[in-house]
């Protein structure tokens, strides 16, 4: 096999990045966008040993469960993979995606339930992250390509709420009215970054990230967004750096209120610009109210949140359980929880620290094991999942009961295996146990379809102690 060649296979599997896998000869070719069964014409667009990444050129033999995207620039940009496919597979592919990745990376077989689907197929996310660019001296505003920082430019997109399209025909405005300068990546000139939006209980939080301390003709963005919007804050967040980090550290308000108040199971709670919010907030209320059914605290058990963001989990754990101790690393978010439990009349119930849970899980697990009672711990850590302490601390202290929440199905099968016993450390490398002797064992996993369209799924997983 060579680059650029032309070839014709059937596709015979799907991977974890929900590509087509076809096999030929000693080569595994992934080609995205082709579904299983189907027979495709696709073009080998580079070789590593026995493994080629390919370009679909032809569906031969479509599947049944192929449909038309409906988004324009799909394929081109790289938020969405599935529009392709209809919603009914969407999901049997993510629940597959969990069970196939607990088996290989993990050795674990589990029973895992079919997927919980978002009622809302597209117009779900309540979160809009638009980098704009300067391009050969032209500004580009869109969304980035599948691993790349090109841009691909768009009106508009499907998977966001209806207010994205006023945004972004603000900001061209903006552009064209002022000749404001946008960011070169390569020379790392130029002022405006990134638009970052969040909306809450029907108002909108825009954070315009510049590299630079102050916000160029500012009054001119105010004015065109008060044509377009009856509700909304304009922040400015500084962000200097030359790294791919989307937000800088300070933000100073513009215009508006500056936070927005939301109310969950009876939690109020408020939003800012740095404050971690789940992008489907009907999927997001299902998930939160499984986290507390399944997590079931009553007045003799401690709830430890680790990674517990801007404290509403905690607040929720809190009102059931003897306390709540809540651990985040973002300063902001931990203030933004003491402010939600002192509102909700429940900060006698919780703690929340600022510090990294590597450091602060160990310190304080063994103490509240050796007080009277339960202890249930609730983990939601980014992407990359649990550090080895973490997981570490709670094979020593062995609490009751853990409930995992996690956004990547291959680093929760790794801290699964962990905590199961199928994955051992030996001289610091993770090697497989044959025979696991783990402290705990799943007893239930359940994906939500927190992101139609896309290849993304989030997990909650219970371990009970054995
Ligand atoms: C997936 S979010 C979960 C937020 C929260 N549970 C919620 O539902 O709103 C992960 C959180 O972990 C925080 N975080 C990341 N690394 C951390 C660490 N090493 N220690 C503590 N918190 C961390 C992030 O700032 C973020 O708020």
């Amino acid at each position: 096999m060579h680059k650029n060649d032309e070839l014709i296979g059937n596709v015979s599997a799907i991977g974890s990045n929900m590509e087509g896998i076809v096999r030929i000869n000693e080569f595994i070719c992934f080609v995205p966008y082709a579904l299983l069964g189907e027979k495709i014409k696709f073009k080998v667009l580079k070789i590593t040993k026995n493994i080629a990444f390919c370009k679909l050129l032809e569906v031969l033999t479509p599947a049944e469960e192929r449909v038309r995207p409906v988004c324009r620039v799909f394929t081109k940009c790289g938020g969405c993979q599935l529009q392709h496919v209809k919603y009914k597979e969407q999901l049997k592919l993510k629940t597959n995606l969990v069970s196939d990745c607990f088996k290989k990376i993990a050795g674990i077989s589990v029973k895992v339930s079919p997927c919980f689907k978002s009622d809302a197929e597209y117009e779900y996310r309540n979160k809009l992250q638009l980098p704009i660019r300067s391009v050969g001296g032209e500004p580009k505003i869109g969304f980035f390509a599948e691993s790349s920082h090109r841009i691909v430019e768009t009106d508009d997109c499907p998977i966001q709420q209806s207010w994205t399209k006023n945004v972004i025909s603000v900001f061209k405005e903006f552009i064209n009215a002022t000749g404001i300068s946008c960011y070169d990546e390569s020379s790392f000139q130029g002022l405006l970054r990134h638009v970052v939006v969040r909306n809450v209980d029907k108002a909108l939080i825009i954070v315009v990230v510049i590299n630079g301390t102050s916000l160029y003709k500012s009054e001119v963005l105010i004015s065109l967004l008060a044509k377009r919007f009856l509700k909304f804050s304009l922040y400015v967040n500084e962000n200097l750096s030359t790294s791919n980090v989307i937000l800088g550290e300070k933000n100073t308000l513009l215009f508006g209120d500056g936070v927005y108040e939301d109310e969950e199971f009876s939690i109020k709670y408020p939003v800012t610009p740095m404050s971690f919010m789940q992008v489907n907030s009907a999927v997001k209320r299902k998930l939160y109210n499984d986290v507390i059914k399944t997590i079931n605290a009553d007045e003799n058990t401690t709830v430890i949140d680790a990674y517990s963001g801007a404290g509403l989990m905690t607040a929720m754990l809190a009102k059931n359980a003897k306390k709540a101790i809540g651990i985040e690393i973002v300063s902001e978010a931990v203030d933004a929880a003491n402010k939600l439990a002192v509102k909700n009349s429940l900060s006698h119930k919780i703690t929340n620290y600022c510090a990294p849970c590597e450091d602060k899980l160990p310190e304080i697990i063994s103490e509240i094991r050796a007080e009277k009672g339960n202890v249930a711990v609730v983990l939601d850590p980014p992407r990359k999942g649990c550090d080895k302490r973490v997981l570490q601390a709670l094979n020593k202290a062995l609490p009751n009961k853990i409930v995992y929440v996690s956004c990547s199905p291959q680093t929760l099968a790794r801290d699964l295996g962990i905590l199961t016993g199928s994955l051992v450390y030996e001289n610091n490398e993770l090697k497989r146990c044959e025979t696991p002797n783990g402290n705990y064992v799943i007893e239930k996993v359940q994906p939500y379809d927190m992101f139609p369209q896309t290849k993304h799924v989030e997990t909650l997983v219970l371990l009970t102690r054995k």
